[in-house]
């Protein structure tokens, strides 16, 4: 019977090798041939306020309206006593304020309490930061951070006293220390003396920002950003560069200057999807663009600021009445070389002293701007045909981007290919959201694409993976961004830049997903595309390098049993990079060639990387956040040049030359 048994074994395991040795997919790697340059831009970010990404999120501002200039003023408030709601304040774009004045009875209170963005986020013994502009004599007020819990009894975490001494508004500020982490506390404000005491731009900040700024950033969402090493970042939007309306649009000159002053704007995310509707949800600008200039110069990218064409949302607007005329372009065009200074000039210059006023000598180094977001029609070609001949003029060096509409192909795409050939700008933003099998298809996306014309930013992707039940993020749908990526990597003489959208959602106040990064008041998730980001921006290289399989690209051909690659040369490191992506749900065993290199010739230990899910629907979670994560090893060179790898994954080697 023993015999038997062994004899079975070892059927089902010839069986094996069988299959195994018909499936051999063998790689070579043309290192007689260095391609393309890889663009320091290829891999970035694009930020735009959308799922309280901004406010709420990126800004680490716990505070919300607090100036008082929500259109429901109190929105985000409560107020007890006597408080009265005035109009008249220091700050010209933002005149409301709030008075408190002594109740009728000792024992009556008066105050206010916010509520924050879905509560505020308390770590204890961390620092916080209150200000608060005020005016009133031989007054006091009571700053206390409480609990908002219906089930217990009010609990104040943390308490300070703060007089105000001046019948002329002044800047205050205190710190308070919460003994307690609270994702959802209050903050609640008492006033200890009869009064009047007048409180306008009510501010609370952790110390513990990004670099330690004051009126700083989220700093775990800053870290997530800059370890992928973004080589580019593009902003403010997306949909919000437009607005419902123009006057709506984003205004990066009422986003600069001093925070008080800058004006309120709504945000169309708000309303923008009715099954997610958040009535609170608006644009401080406190974020806003010497802040986005900063922040992309702290992660190490090339920033790219996108400005409104004089087109409002073209989804939302369907009547030109909507848009700007065409000869009333003049200020939209100004805005946009206006930027361009602001960003690069020097302290002769309005816009580049208006920078340097606010902290930033050196220039920003402004290489690129974008002019409209997801724009389409005759309608935009004729006012960026404008745009362009004015910025050519006044600024020859800077990269002019277009966009491709919303979608990844079809009659305006392809209309606007061909203007943006005839306008000659210099890369052309692509939009794909797209399912599985569209991602899984379009491996060869680049490889046929005019080399004579623009360079191609695909700004907006990501795989929409909603064929696979409840995860949006789940890891099968960054496995085919990682497929889809080789493509990208493997033509960067034409694609210069992609980014994931979008970047940032509060899991309270989302509006869309998939998203790359999630977070709630005190806690961030890295997704599996995340993670993808950080292998391709970590792995990036110099040059391409041809791959081939059978003398073809691998990219999912038919033949190719769902298998994608790319290979780069890494002169800093003096390695051959090779990024496979098994797609597939067998595992495939490879094998992997270096044309005219020996196994000799490299270092005897390569570095390798895992990135694997056994449940390909799993994603990661603030409650799990390392559920799925790559695995490094240094592994001995014999084993590289031939190998499985399991089914669904993404592996990376880099071969170190001697
Ligand atoms: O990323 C979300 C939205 O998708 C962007 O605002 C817009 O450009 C696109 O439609």
């Amino acid at each position: 019977m023993y015999v038997v048994f062994f004899i079975i074994v070892c059927l089902f395991a010839i069986n094996d090798n069988i299959m195994y040795a018909q499936t051999v997919n063998k790689l070579t790697v043309h290192c007689d041939t260095k391609g393309a340059e890889i663009p320091s831009t290829m891999y970035g970010h694009f930020f735009e306020d959308i799922n309280f990404g901004a406010d709420g999120g990126l800004y680490a501002e716990l505070v919300k309206n607090r100036s008082f200039e929500f259109p429901q003023k109190t929105m985000g408030w409560n107020f007890f006593g006597n408080v009265s709601l005035c109009d008249d304040g220091p700050f010209e774009n933002n005149p409301h304020y709030v008075r408190l004045g002594m109740t009728d009875h000792p024992h009556k209170y008066t105050g206010i309490e916010n509520e924050g963005f879905f509560g505020i986020g308390l770590k204890s013994d961390s620092t916080y930061r209150f200000t608060v502009w005020a005016r009133g004599e031989k007054q006091r007020i009571r700053v206390e951070l409480i609990n908002n819990s219906s089930t217990k009894d009010t609990q104040v975490i943390a308490v300070e006293k703060l007089s105000i001494h001046s019948k002329d508004w002044k800047k205050y500020e205190l710190l308070l220390v919460p003994r307690e982490t609270l994702p959802n506390a209050h903050l609640r404000i008492f006033l200890e003396t009869n009064g009047p005491v007048d409180l306008e731009h009510i501010s609370l900040f952790p110390i513990d920002t990004w670099k330690g700024r004051e009126i700083g950033l989220r700093k775990d969402l800053v870290q997530a950003l800059s370890e992928t090493k973004p080589g580019v970042f593009r902003f403010p939007g997306g949909c919000i560069v437009e607005g419902t309306d123009l006057k709506t649009r984003y205004d990066w000159k009422k986003s600069i200057g001093p925070v008080e002053n800058r004006p309120l704007n709504e945000n169309r995310w708000h309303y923008t999807q009715l099954n997610r509707f958040f009535p609170d949800y608006y644009q401080t600008y406190g974020l806003g663009f010497y802040e986005l200039f900063l922040l992309a110069e702290d992660i190490g990218a090339e920033p790219l600021p996108i400005v409104n064409c004089g087109l409002a949302c073209q989804f939302q607007n369907t009547e030109l009445k909507a848009h700007a005329e065409i000869d009333s372009l003049e200020l939209y065009i100004q805005d946009a070389l206006d930027l361009i200074e602001f960003a690069n000039g020097d302290a002769h210059t309005i816009w580049g002293k208006k920078r340097i006023e606010m902290g930033h000598p050196s220039p920003f180094n402004l290489k690129y701007i974008g002019i409209g977001n997801e724009q389409w029609g005759e309608e935009y070609v004729v006012r960026l045909e404008r745009f362009i001949s004015e910025i050519r003029k006044k600024y020859p060096d800077i990269k002019i981007v277009g966009s491709a509409g919303p979608f990844p192909n079809g009659e305006n795409f392809d209309i606007l290919w061909a203007e943006m050939k005839r306008l000659k700008v210099d890369l052309v933003d692509e939009h794909f959201y797209r399912p599985e099998d569209w991602f899984l298809q379009s491996g060869t996306r680049y490889d046929l694409y005019d080399r004579n014309g623009p360079k191609v930013f695909a700004g907006e992707y990501a795989c929409h993976g909603w064929k696979r039940g409840k995860n949006w993020n789940h890891f099968y749908a960054s496995l085919l961004e990682a497929a889809f990526l080789t493509g990208v990597e493997r033509n960067a003489d034409i694609v210069h830049m992609a980014t994931y959208a979008p970047l940032l959602a509060h899991v309270d106040g989302w509006q869309w997903r998939p998203d790359l990064i999630w977070f709630d008041n005190l806690r961030s998730v890295r997704t599996c595309s995340w993670y993808i980001q950080y292998l391709y921006g970590n792995n990036r290289g110099s040059n391409v390098v041809p791959i081939t399989m059978s003398g073809k690209q691998v990219s999912g051909l038919s033949e190719q049993n769902g298998l994608f690659a790319s290979a780069v040369w890494d002169n800093k490191t003096n390695a051959y990079i090779v990024k496979i992506v098994n797609t597939s749900f067998e595992k495939q065993n490879v094998s992997i060639s270096f044309l005219g290199k020996k196994h000799s010739d490299f270092h005897s230990k390569v570095k390798r990387i895992i990135f694997h899910s056994d449940n390909i629907d799993d994603e990661n979670t603030l409650d799990d956040p390392y559920k799925i994560m790559p695995v490094e090893s240094d592994v001995m060179a014999e084993d590289c040049f031939n190998f499985d790898i399991d089914k669904a994954t993404f592996v990376v080697y880099k071969y170190f030359l001697k």
